[in-house]
This record gives structure tokens, C-alpha cells and sequence, in this order.
């Protein structure tokens, strides 16, 4: 095969970000047409090699080839000049602007009015570009009202009007529901048909098998393994990003339960839940499923006193509670492990070891002096506990891979030690090892008599891990099953289908 068969080829590529060799001499090359999955855990440099690609890391060593050419980037808006256009693990819309506005920002068409944008005509091309390629949104929608599915296809649309032939995905699917991922496959397939290119991340095994012509994999910065898709099983990738085997995925629990810890009773709330009752003794593991929509984290938001209940209470350790406001959630001992990481969750901007500990001074006796001794050797100890990879606990959150980012607010609430703790979708974004340890964790927080709820999307992660499982549908729960005695299809029906 000649090299001009390449859509693109990265030559000898090494980057570094002070002492962190974040890329030591990738190479790797994508067939025009295909869809070239990258894995690897995280922090194995997937995203950092992406962002090389598209210019917004100058690469250290090595060189970038597009259709055969040497192209140099020194900036995103010279490889969106070679047809390069990333759609980032983190969207990134303006999101008070419709979805024309999106989709032509800073490359407005103008009118023959000076100064004056054309809008009719960007309208009409978005449209344009939606009919073309069956995308169901309204190039006039404002982006705040859409869903994460639609707000994907509209990094889509920006990077197919710039007539993009090379699209990079870093984990598209990880915040959407199944419909709308299947839907976002048919959208990948038909790119690939006509012609385009596509760089796939994702830590979904099923869908990367799936989706996938070809496969490389990363580990540490290095590609260990690239090959044909279809020459490779689920267990030889998952070899190679962790460098052995996986067995016991689910670890065993033998935890005896104890008393109610728990105990929602009718709770509702202004977000659509209604009549919600449900318990979790000391030491289980409840789990929550349902589609996404069903009124599972608005659950959680009431718990936590995000959203104030209208109606129903909770019982604490025997306790009625009155929760205004996540402090008081957190003060009594309840923890919320949020679903998105990035506007709930974690502040980029400050280190790891503040994120940490930000909700924690009160609980650590450090409310009026800050013991920075003590801080720093507690997030040593629980950055080891979930193995988090960092350069140092005092560097900032931005600077860690999106998996770790995870670990950090999962350590968060270890140190708050709390006692009952929810988890909505924890391993969102996580790779395999990292999941399994995520799941021992639990397990040992179970054997040390705490209470979880697990909000999880994946079934297979709800059957290995919980006790119970619990189902909502259309703001309220429709099903609670001892997890030994159901089905993932019994309980898929039940989420989906209509009384
Ligand atoms: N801006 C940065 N400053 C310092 N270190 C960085 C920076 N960006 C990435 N790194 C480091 O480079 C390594 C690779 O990170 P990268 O984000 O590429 O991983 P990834 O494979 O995309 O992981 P994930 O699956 O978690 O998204 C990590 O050790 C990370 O901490
Ligand atoms: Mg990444």
C-alpha cells in the first residue's frame, strides 16, 4: 500500500509536559475511509496525541503527514485549514448561541451589507448540511436547550462545514444515552462511506469492536499494538492497554448487611420526579437504572439538596432530615459523587489536592487554619488508594486525563468519609483497570458498613457490583429487584417500556 493510501501518518511523535513524557515516538497511520479506533487507559496519551494532530500541542519530536504531505501546525486553525477537525472529550459551545451561530462562529458568512452577517444564508446551509446527512436539529435551536447527543452532532456540523476529511472523536459517546449513541454509529458509518476519516477514542470495548476497520493501542505514551480490528478479541486489546490479564472483573462481596442507613420516602421535586421511596441498609450497594431522562440524578439532586423536595422526606440514621443545601447534605454525612465532571464536579483550574479536600475542611478539624502538612500527606495516601497518575497532588486538576480527574473526585469523597455516598455513573470515561478498581473500592467501602447508590448506565456494571437494583422510569421507580433474582432484560423492559 502506498503511503498516499493514508489519509494521515504520525512519524516519531514525542511530547512532553515538564517531567511527564506524555508521548515517547508514537507512530501510527489511518486508512482514508475508515474509522481508526484509539485505546489505551488513561493517561496513556490519547487525547495529548490528538491534540498534537490538531495544533494545539506543537509536538516535541517527530511529524505529521496528510495525504502524503508534511503539513506543520502551529495552531488549531491551520489543521482545520488540512481538514482536521477534533470533536473534544469535553464539548466546547457557546451555549446562549443557536446552533447556526455554533456552527459559523468566527467564519460568518457576510452580507453585501457591510458589517452585516448573512443569516439567511447560514440558516440555509446548516439546514442544508442536516438534510444532507439526516441530522434531526434546528439550525435556529439555541444550544442550551438541546441534548449532549444534539449538542455532538453540532460539533459535527462546524466540522463538516469546514469541509473537514479527517475527524477525530475523543470518547463521543461517554455522556450519551443508547439511543442516542446508536444514532451517532449511523452518523460515524455514514461519514466513513463517504469518504471521510475517523480517529475513534473511546474506553467501550463493545462499541470500539463494533465501529472499528483498524485499532492501535496506547499504553504510557506508546503505541504497544496496531492492527486490522477484525484480527483482534476484546481480551487481546484489554491485554495490551494494561499489560496483563484482567480476571475477576467483578470482584466477590460477602458483606452481612446492617441496619437501614437510608430511607427515601415519597420525595418529588420541581425537576419531575415524583413518589420515589426506596432504601439502602449499612453495607449495600443499591443500584439505579433507567434511561437516560428516566429522573435518576435529579434523584440524587434532591438527596444532596441540590433541587429542594416539594414533597416526601428522608430518614438518615433513624433521622428525619431537612436538606436546603449540599453543606448540610455533606455535613450529616451523605456524599454525591456528581455525573458531570466538568460543570458539577472538579475546578480545572485549581490543584488536585484542593479538589480533594475543598468540601472537607470542616470534617478534617481544619476550618479556621489550613494544616498543609496534613492535607498534602492525605491526598498522597488517598491519590495511591485510587491510583490516580499525577505528577505531584498540588498540580492542577487541567493537567490530569480525564480518567484521573474521575479518581480525584472519587478520592474527594473517600476523605470525607462519609456514610452513605452516591455514585452517578462513576466510571463514566474510566478505563477497564481503573474500573475494576473503582469497583473494589466499593466493595471495601461496603465492607466497612457504608451505604451506596449506584446511578450506572451500564447494566453489566449494575449486575456485577449491586445488591439490589432499583429502576426508574419517567421521574419515578417501577422496579426494585434483588439483583440475583432478575435479568438485564428484565430490567431493560422495565426501564423502557410504558405501563
Ligand atoms: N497540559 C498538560 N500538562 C501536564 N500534563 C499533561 C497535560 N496534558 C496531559 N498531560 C499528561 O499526559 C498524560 C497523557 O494524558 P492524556 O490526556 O493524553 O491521556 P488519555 O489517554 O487521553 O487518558 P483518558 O482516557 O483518561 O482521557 C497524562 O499523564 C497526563 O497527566
Ligand atoms: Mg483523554
Amino acid at each position: 500500500m502506498s503511503d498516499v493510501a493514508y489519509a494521515l501518518s504520525m512519524e516519531h511523535i514525542s511530547k512532553s509536559f515538564g517531567p511527564v513524557q506524555a508521548l515517547k515516538d508514537v507512530t501510527f497511520s489511518a486508512r482514508r475511509g475508515t474509522v481508526h479506533a484509539l485505546c489505551g487507559e488513561n493517561g496513556a496519551g490519547k487525547s495529548t496525541l490528538m491534540k498534537v494532530l490538531s495544533g494545539v500541542y506543537k509536538e516535541d519530536a517527530g511529524r505529521i503527514l496528510v495525504d502524503g504531505v508534511v503539513q506543520e501546525f502551529a495552531a488549531p486553525g491551520q489543521a482545520i485549514e488540512a481538514g482536521i477537525s477534533m470533536l473534544y472529550q469535553e464539548l466546547d459551545l457557546a451555549e446562549d448561541m443557536t446552533v447556526y451561530e455554533n456552527v459559523f462562529l468566527g467564519r460568518e458568512i457576510m452580507s453585501s451589507i457591510p458589517f452585516k452577517t448573512d443569516v439567511q444564508a447560514m440558516i440555509d446551509r446548516t439546514r442544508a448540511l442536516c438534510v444532507h446527512y439526516n441530522f434531526a436539529i434546528d439550525p435556529e435551536a439555541l444550544i442550551r436547550d438541546l441534548t449532549l447527543g444534539q449538542c455532538q452532532i453540532v460539533e459535527l456540523l462546524k466540522a463538516l462545514m469546514r469541509s473537514a476529511t479527517i475527524i477525530v472523536m475523543d470518547e463521543p459517546t461517554s455522556s450519551l444515552s443508547e439511543g442516542e449513541a446508536e444514532n451517532l454509529f449511523k452518523v460515524v458509518r455514514a461519514l466513513r462511506q463517504r469518504g471521510l476519516t475517523i480517529i475513534y477514542i473511546s474506553h467501550r470495548m463493545e462499541e470500539v469492536m463494533a465501529l472499528s476497520d483498524d485499532l492501535s493501542i496506547l499504553r504510557d505514551g506508546e503505541v504497544v499494538h496496531s492492527d486490522r480490528t477484525s484480527q483482534m478479541s476484546v481480551d487481546d486489546v484489554v491485554r495490551h492497554m494494561v499489560g496483563r490479564e484482567l480476571k475477576d472483573f467483578y470482584p466477590a462481596r460477602n458483606v452481612a448487611l446492617g441496619a437501614v442507613c437510608f430511607e427515601a420516602d415519597g420525595l418529588a421535586s420541581d425537576e419531575g420526579i415524583h413518589d420515589v421511596s426506596f432504601t439502602v441498609h449499612k453495607g449495600e450497594v443499591v443500584g439505579m437504572a433507567g434511561l437516560v431522562g428516566a429522573g435518576r440524578t435529579e434523584t440524587a439532586r434532591a438527596i444532596f439538596g441540590v433541587q429542594p423536595l416539594t414533597q416526601g422526606s428522608i430518614r438518615f440514621k433513624g433521622e428525619t432530615l431537612r436538606i436546603k443545601r449540599p453543606e448540610q447534605a455533606i455535613g450529616r454525612g451523605i456524599a454525591l459523587l456528581t455525573e458531570d465532571r466538568k460543570r458539577t464536579g472538579i475546578c480545572t483550574n485549581l490543584p488536585c489536592s484542593w479538589n480533594m479536600t475543598l468540601p472537607n475542611y470542616e470534617r478534617l478539624g481544619m476550618k479556621r487554619l489550613l494544616n498543609l502538612s496534613r492535607e498534602r500527606s492525605l491526598c498522597e495516601a488517598l491519590g495511591k488508594r485510587v491510583r490516580v497518575k499525577w505528577s505531584e497532588p498540588d498540580a492542577p486538576a487541567s493537567s490530569l486525563s480525564g480518567g484521573n480527574q474521575q479518581k480525584v473526585l472519587i478520592a474527594r469523597w473517600l476523605m470525607a468519609d462519609t456514610e452513605f455516598i452516591i455514585f452517578d455513573e462513576p466510571t463514566r470515561g474510566i478505563d477497564v483497570g481503573a474500573k475494576k478498581e473503582i469497583y473494589t473500592i466499593i466493595n471495601e467501602l461496603a465492607a466497612a458498613g457504608k451505604a451506596q447508590l449506584l446511578i450506572s448506565s451500564e447494566l453489566p456494571e449494575l449486575f456485577g457490583v449491586c445488591d439490589r437494583i432499583l429502576v426508574m422510569r419517567r421521574g419515578t421507580l417501577v422496579g426494585d429487584f434483588i439483583t440475583k433474582e432478575t435479568t438485564p432484560e428484565q430490567v431493560m423492559h422495565i426501564a423502557a417500556v410504558e405501563a
